[in-house]
């Protein structure tokens, strides 16, 4: 069996992060959400793994190698457009033949790994196996409807009017008949190759479609919100440890970690939170549920609930929440007189500013 990692995409939700880097290197308790999933892989026994790539190649393939960091032999497969995860297995045809395969969406956290899915489906190989988990609004995400028998008779890619609230997850498992209905599709109203449209299609000639209800967490960490709820509670679970140097008037209370190379001075952390290699945090207090990247500095500030991305600074800003910041942002406060803002942002930022 193979795995075929979707990593291309636009990241349109999660600009201006992503003019400049891909959605699925976007930390999470400072490792990309792209590396849960490679391990998720890894740990079901699978090596060969195709690695979908659009217009961000350069840095997927600089952060994840040849793969053997995860255990993992990786092939990339250029997309030159996003045109849908259907057609990325066009695309990846014939670097599948005829294996059976996971696809996973390179954006998606799935709390609880894939290992048990995976080895169900390949003792008893239906056409397809999709996993599914309840949503507050389904009209979001491709939804499925169950018979009584929880087999899935449809399919429908993000419904005006849901005939169910069963979201498919970013997780499907195929065999190579997935080939012959992917070979049939056109383009949906988006303009893309659906894949909920190819296993429509095996529904509809008759094949075994079968589905996986999660309880589990999973979040399509599409936009900001989801990031910070999937950053908490990947954070929840951190082993704390202090790694680099903290100074006696400082104060860390509950799960930190300190990673090498970072120093604290004169400052109070509330875990869960995380302070990256080579970050420096001085005269500040750091919340609840904060991943401080490499490299940041964070000074004579307060942060919580936010996601600092490498090298950010704060430097004299009272406080700061729910916030995610990107690679080199330098945040500063603006002179007294005249009490005015002074902003550099990039396209598509987005800022709350006190009155
Ligand atoms: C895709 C799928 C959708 C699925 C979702 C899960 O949506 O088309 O069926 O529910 O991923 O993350 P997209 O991210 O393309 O909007």
């Amino acid at each position: 069996m193979k795995a075929l990692v979707l990593a291309g995409g636009a990241g349109t939700r999660l600009r201006p992060i992503t003019h400049t880097s891909a959605k699925q290197l976007v930390p999470v308790a400072n490792k990309p959400v792209l590396f849960y999933g490679l391990e998720a892989i890894a740990a079901t026994g699978i090596t060969e793994l195709g690695i979908v790539v659009g217009d961000t190649h350069a840095e997927i393939e600089a952060a994840v190698g040849d793969g053997s960091a995860f255990g993992l032999q990786v092939t990339y497969l250029r997309q030159d457009r996003p045109l849908g995860l259907a057609h990325a297995v066009l695309i990846a045809r014939d670097y599948l033949g005829d294996d059976d395969f996971v696809m996973y969406l390179g954006d998606n956290f799935i709390v609880g790994g894939i290992e048990d899915v995976v080895a169900g489906f390949a003792r008893e190989r239906p056409a397809a196996r999709i996993m599914l988990t309840e949503v507050g609004d389904p009209r979001q995400f491709g939804v499925a409807e169950l018979d009584p028998d929880g087999r899935v008779i449809g399919l429908e890619e993000k419904p005006r009017e849901p005939k169910s609230d069963l979201a498919l997850v970013g997780v499907y498992l195929f065999t190579p008949a997935v080939h012959d209905a992917v070979a049939e599709l056109k383009p949906s109203w988006r303009g893309e190759l659906e894949i909920t449209d190819a296993i429509q299609w095996l529904i509809d000639k008759g094949y075994q479609v079968e589905s996986t209800v999660i309880t589990g967490y999973w979040k399509d960490t599409g936009n900001v919100a989801d990031m910070l709820e999937v950053n908490r509670l990947v954070l929840e679970s951190l082993e704390p440890g202090v790694h680099g140097r903290v100074d006696a008037a400082s104060e860390l209370i509950g799960r930190v970690v300190v990673e090498p190379g970072a120093v604290v001075e004169r400052s109070r952390i509330i875990g869960p939170a995380i302070v990256g290699p080579g970050a420096r945090v001085t005269d500040a207090y750091i919340g609840p549920f904060t991943s401080i990247a490499a490299g940041c500095v964070v000074e004579r500030s307060e942060i919580e609930y936010s996601i600092l991305l490498p090298r950010a600074s704060i430097e004299g800003v009272r406080r700061i929440e729910a916030s995610l910041i990107g690679h080199d942002v330098e945040v500063t406060p603006a002179p007294d007189t005249p009490r005015a803002h002074r902003l550099i942002l990039g396209d598509h930022s987005k800022v709350q500013i006190s009155p």
